[in-house]
């Protein structure tokens, strides 16, 4: 009996740590594994290179390159923060896929967390990574995003307590991405103010980080109110832009949900955020996609 296509010898696979030379490799294996056009979207690209720079030097034993037979095949990146382990890029070739390499630069990627850490992972809609994750006890919860524009004459006035804030507020922010998610943001905050993100604070009772012109980077809060009103100044400061403003809604956050089609966003499901262990109560939270 003849083997199917993908089934090949497990063997053939290794699983190595990641250098900065296979960067350009990764870029090429994450732009076909997540079908974007490198040519066409070169902004996306060179954003994806220093994000996977970021890591590779925050966490440099939770990046991994799987190779068969000489070819490098997949790549998986990670990153720890306290006691949060959160998976960042899982990406296989797609002519690759189905033949074990995803499994195998997950479980890589999974060992880097200690045993009682917290774990988290935005998922995309993927069924072979969400069995991955499922399998792996994480909970699935199933996420929401906006498409569309804001109408700006829905807006409501600006609430005089949110205020810009900057690197001085990092320690302060930190307490509340503690709360919300078991460790703070302040790294990767520093990462996204240097990609652009501008800090909006309400008091001690929440912030997010906004890309003007592409999207609501995350926010958390310690309230459901605050969270709204963040919402609402952070989608003003991001206008127009050609993708998704607001990310990773999960269930029973009717302040997000509410606000966007006050907003007149339209709201379509796609992904997961993949809990394992407790973090928090993730709400009211809108998780960073490569960094939660
Ligand atoms: C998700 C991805 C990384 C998985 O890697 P892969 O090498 O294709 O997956 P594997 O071959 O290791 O298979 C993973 C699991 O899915 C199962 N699987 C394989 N093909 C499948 C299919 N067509 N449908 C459903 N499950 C499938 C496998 O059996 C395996 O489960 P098991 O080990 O319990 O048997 C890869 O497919 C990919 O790059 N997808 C696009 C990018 C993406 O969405 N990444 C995830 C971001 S969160």
């Amino acid at each position: 009996m003849s083997a199917a296509p993908n089934e090949r010898p497990a063997s053939a696979l290794t699983v190595r740590p990641m250098l900065a030379d296979d960067l350009d490799e990764t870029l090429r294996i994450k732009a076909a594994a997540f079908e974007v056009d490198a040519g066409e979207h070169a902004t996306t690209i060179g954003r994806w290179r220093r994000q996977a720079e970021h890591l590779l030097r925050s966490d440099p034993d939770a990046s991994f390159m799987a190779e068969r037979e000489g070819r490098l095949v997949g790549v998986a990146q990670a990153l720890r923060r306290e006691r949060l382990w959160c998976l960042s890029l899982l990406a296989v070739d797609p002519r690759e896929q189905g033949a074990g390499a995803g499994r195998a630069l997950f479980q890589r990627s999974l060992a880097c967390a200690a045993s009682d850490d917290a774990a988290l992972i935005v998922g995309s809609n993927d069924s072979r990574a969400l069995r991955l994750y499922g399998l792996a006890g994480f909970e699935l919860r199933p996420t929401l995003h906006t498409e569309g524009s804001v109408e700006r004459r829905e807006l409501p006035r600006p609430d005089p307590a949110v205020r810009e804030a900057g690197a001085s507020d990092l320690e302060e922010l930190a307490a509340i991405s503690r709360e919300l998610r078991g460790a703070a943001h302040t790294h990767e905050l520093i990462y996204a103010m240097d990609e652009g993100a501008r800090l909006l604070r309400l008091a001690d009772r929440g912030y997010a980080a906004v890309i003007p012109g592409h999207g609501v980077w995350m926010l958390a809060a310690r309230e459901e109110r605050a969270a709204g009103t963040l919402l609402w100044h952070a989608l003003e400061m991001v206008g127009d832009t050609d993708r998704p403003a607001v990310r990773w809604i999960t269930g029973g956050q009717r302040w997000a949900a509410q606000a966007a089609l006050q907003a007149g966003l339209r709201l379509s499901s796609y992904g997961a955020l993949c809990v394992r262990g407790a973090p928090g109560p993730l709400r009211p939270y809108l998780p960073s996609g490569p960094f939660a």
